[in-house]
């Protein structure tokens, strides 16, 4: 017991620290080019604002939290999650009044006693965002952005972002009506959970785990056909901004969120693994009502947050975990491999950082290695490009192909590089 950690709760040693570093280093510079500032708000607060805000009837207030009462006979709790936290100090210093729009992000550990697994802990970390005051989808638009931004930057490849939207109060009172008949009509189908959340808290049935609740809801009425006009053309708004700016998405009507506290547009970035399976690594959305549930004015807000020890499981192997090279340079042959040398050099020396095989094997085995450094480019010079005096330059995410002079190449590679 003594030399054991509290079970789901894990040390980060120092050889992990360089990871942790990166992630958070470029957490911090991505969020501050879209505008939002750090804040830390505390671990403990009051169990009253996380059962009002996150829900009573949520598994998270339900089952998970770690709820105490102090030695003053305050009922307290560990936070499970970042954004209540937030809003109430936002309600408690009237930020509302000197900054109408506020934008914030935060990062830090959060507590659920969850059974853990693989990617679930009892103590995990969060990095997120909150944006308050703006009422507007191009701040959906903006928030979505900053998060598919950061998987970039951190090359992450393999993820999904999943959209719907949950209406808001008024339209979801009518869904939730026809979604209560529908589950009444089949309730010896459902789980005990569903069963007793069928009058309180009817949605959580679409995202139970159980097969029996899956089978049963196949056919259950959606919140999109009772969206009403104004929730509507919000989220239309939303998709369109997020097609101008080249963003791909996925329509999952089937999400609801496992907290109480969102209306209209949310969001999950899944991971989907090699065997298929589906995990959320991040997610978030909309939360109109809070701020007045909390006691605060009536504001809109909208963010999310991510699972880091979720996220560094997904960096690409870089070898010391540290930011993966933007330019992999794959040479076959003797020749190839001095003019992939002075590349690299000429590179390294305009600040961009080129990495190349040392013992080069095939062009495969190469570009296996550059596909798997998460490299945003990669030259490749091989006999013939020797004789062409030109090189295939490989843009790794589309995987775009163009043949590039010598004397050219640097000036393309310095161009391209600055754009991502
Ligand atoms: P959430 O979906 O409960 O949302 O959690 C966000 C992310 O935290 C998950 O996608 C997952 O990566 C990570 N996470 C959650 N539970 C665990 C766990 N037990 N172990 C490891 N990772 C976990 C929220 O927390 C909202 N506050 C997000 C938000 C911000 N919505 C609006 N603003």
């Amino acid at each position: 017991m003594l030399t054991q950690a509290i079970k789901g709760v894990k040390d980060i040693l120092p050889a992990d620290l360089p990871k942790w570093r990166y992630l958070e280093d470029t957490v911090r510079r991505l969020f501050s080019d879209y505008g939002f500032s750090e804040i830390r708000t505390p671990i403990i607060e009051h169990t009253e604002l996380f059962a009002r805000s996150i829900g009573a009837t949520s598994d998270i207030v339900e089952k998970e939290m770690y709820a105490f009462r102090d030695q003053g006979g305050d009922e307290i709790t560990l936070r499970p999650e970042g954004t209540a936290g937030v809003v109430r100090a936002y309600v408690e210093h009237k930020l509302f009044a000197s900054q109408p729009v506020t934008k914030v992000y935060y990062m830090g550990p959060m507590f659920r006693r969850e059974r853990p697994q693989a990617g679930r802990l009892r103590q995990f970390h969060q990095v997120g965002v909150e944006a308050l005051g703006v009422s507007e989808p191009g701040i959906d638009v903006d928030v979505l952005a900053a998060l598919v931004e950061l998987f970039n930057r951190l090359s992450v490849r393999g993820v999904e972002l999943h959209v719907n939207s949950l209406g808001c109060k008024d339209c979801r009172a009518a869904y939730k009506a026809a979604l209560k008949d529908f589950l009444m009509s089949r309730i010896d189908t459902l789980c005990p959970d569903c069963q007793r959340r069928i009058e309180t808290n009817p949605l959580r049935a679409l995202d139970c785990k159980s097969e029996h609740c899956k089978a049963a809801t196949v056919d259950a009425p959606m919140m999109s056909e009772y969206l009403d006009d104004g929730c509507r053309a919000h989220f239309e708004k939303v998709k369109q901004g997020l097609s101008d700016l080249g963003i791909d998405y996925v329509i999952d009507p089937r999400m609801v969120r496992g907290l109480d506290y969102y209306t209209r547009t949310t969001f999950e970035m899944i991971a989907v693994d090699k065997k298929g399976a589906q995990n959320a690594v991040a997610a978030g959305g909309r939360y109109d009502s809070l701020v007045e549930e909390v006691g605060g004015p009536p504001t809109p807000g909208i963010g999310f947050a991510i699972g880091v020890e979720r996220l560094l499981t997904m960096l690409p192997e870089t070898g010391d975990g540290l930011k993966p090279p933007q330019v992999y340079i794959a040479a076959i042959g003797d020749d190839a491999t001095r003019k992939g040398q002075s590349l690299a050099d000429e590179l390294r020396k305009c600040g961009i950082y080129a990495e190349r095989d040392y013992s080069p094997g095939g062009l495969k085995n190469q570009m296996k290695k550059a596909d798997r450094s998460g490299a945003s480019l990669t030259v490749i010079i091989g006999e013939d490009e020797m004789a062409k005096g030109a090189a295939v330059l490989r843009d790794m995410k589309t995987r775009e192909q163009a043949e590039v002079k010598f004397e050219k190449l640097a000036g393309e590679i310095e161009a391209r590089a600055r754009l991502l």
